[in-house]
């Protein structure tokens, strides 16, 4: 079998693109390396598993796009590629709303090309859309039904604005062509390769800092925000058999649904560096969610029960200490 993995020069694209290759597949991974790493990938690569460095965002792309869908025939893209790291979505909030909705517009005009050009043309679209489209979540745990909204005096939401449109555009352009698709919203992903600088996510980013001699730790806001992470594999396994099964053209939440506060995290992180826990309080983000925890009901009635790997454990495997 086949599979594009858009992105998959990236932190999760990459363990995903792995674990794919293990369960028998082939795969082309398309990505531009804007935050995505070829070391991430090279081990991968051979005359069957290939990388294609493209810039998605460009429209002039979408030809080349529709050339190479319909010489790999994939039975299944997982769309991964965006730019991510919350802090690009203060810094560059344009860039990330018009990049993310185009990345996702442009694979849609190229399947829609794809299919214009080879009527039997046919895949499985599998859209890494996220929790950050539920806002500050009206009610908790959060579920596919709930509400979506973006503030758009929040430059925040320039990323979950596009991944809203994203949704839609698979949603709907998927269906005008007769394709299937699944949107996954993925709840904080947490893992080893993850990107530890200001651009990366919290976690690697504590142990970063906390390891080039910055204590007390620095917050934002008073540090009572709740997040759930999930470990990487926990993620990607999930995600393969959900895609695997039979389901179609639905929303899914993915992630696990233990909560923590980010003082609770890095109190955490700090202990399994010897650190004791000292913290230092900056001003709030604005647009920062309080709480966001997943409902997981759906997912597991399709993929059944799963056991999750515990914040402790992925923590010290991310501390090299497993
Ligand atoms: N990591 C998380 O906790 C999390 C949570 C919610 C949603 N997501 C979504 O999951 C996906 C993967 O996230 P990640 O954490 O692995 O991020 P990542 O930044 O490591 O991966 C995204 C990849 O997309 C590539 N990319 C960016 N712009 C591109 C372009 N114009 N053309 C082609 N490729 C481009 C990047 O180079 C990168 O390799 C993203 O869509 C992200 O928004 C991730």
């Amino acid at each position: 079998m086949n599979a594009i993995i858009t992105g998959g020069a990236g932190f999760i694209g990459s363990y995903l693109s792995k674990e794919l290759i293990q369960r028998g597949f082939n795969i082309a991974i398309w990505d531009n390396l804007f935050r995505g790493k070829y070391s991430n990938i090279k081990e991968l690569l051979d005359e069957n598993n290939l990388f294609f460095n493209i810039d998605m965002s460009k429209y002039e792309n979408i030809g080349q796009m529709a050339d190479l869908l319909l010489t790999n025939e994939p039975e299944y893209i997982f769309h991964y590629a965006a730019i991510n790291g919350t802090q690009y979505f203060y810094d560059i909030p344009a860039t990330v709303l018009e990049t993310n909705a185009n990345i996702t517009y442009n694979l849609m005009l190229a399947l829609r090309e794809a299919k214009r050009r080879q009527n039997t043309f046919h895949t499985k679209i599998i859209y890494a859309s996220s929790s950050e489209v539920y806002g500050e979540p009206l009610s908790l745990p959060s579920k596919e039904t709930d509400i979506t909204y973006v503030v758009t005096s929040h430059i925040r939401d320039s990323y979950a604005a596009a991944k809203l449109i994203g949704e839609f555009y698979v949603k709907l352009i998927s269906e005008e062509l007769g394709l299937e698709w699944i949107t996954l919203r993925l709840f904080n992903v947490y893992g080893p390769k993850m990107i530890g600088t200001k651009y990366g996510q919290v976690i690697p980013e504590f142990i970063k800092r906390l390891s080039e001699g910055e204590y007390p730790l620095s917050v934002y806001g008073n540090g009572e925000h709740m997040r759930s992470f999930c470990y990487v594999t926990d993620n990607v396994n999930n995600t393969i058999e959900l895609a695997l099964s039979s389901t179609k053209n639905e929303i899914f939440n993915i992630g696990n649904d233990h909560e923590i506060s980010i003082l609770e995290l890095g109190t955490l992180i700090m202990e399994k560096m010897q650190l004791t826990p000292k913290f230092i309080f900056l001003p709030e983000r604005e647009g920062d969610h309080k709480r966001r925890c997943p409902d997981t009901t759906k997912i597991h009635a399709v993929i059944g029960p799963r056991k999750y790997i515990s914040l402790e454990d992925g923590l010290e495997m991310m501390l090299g200490k497993h």
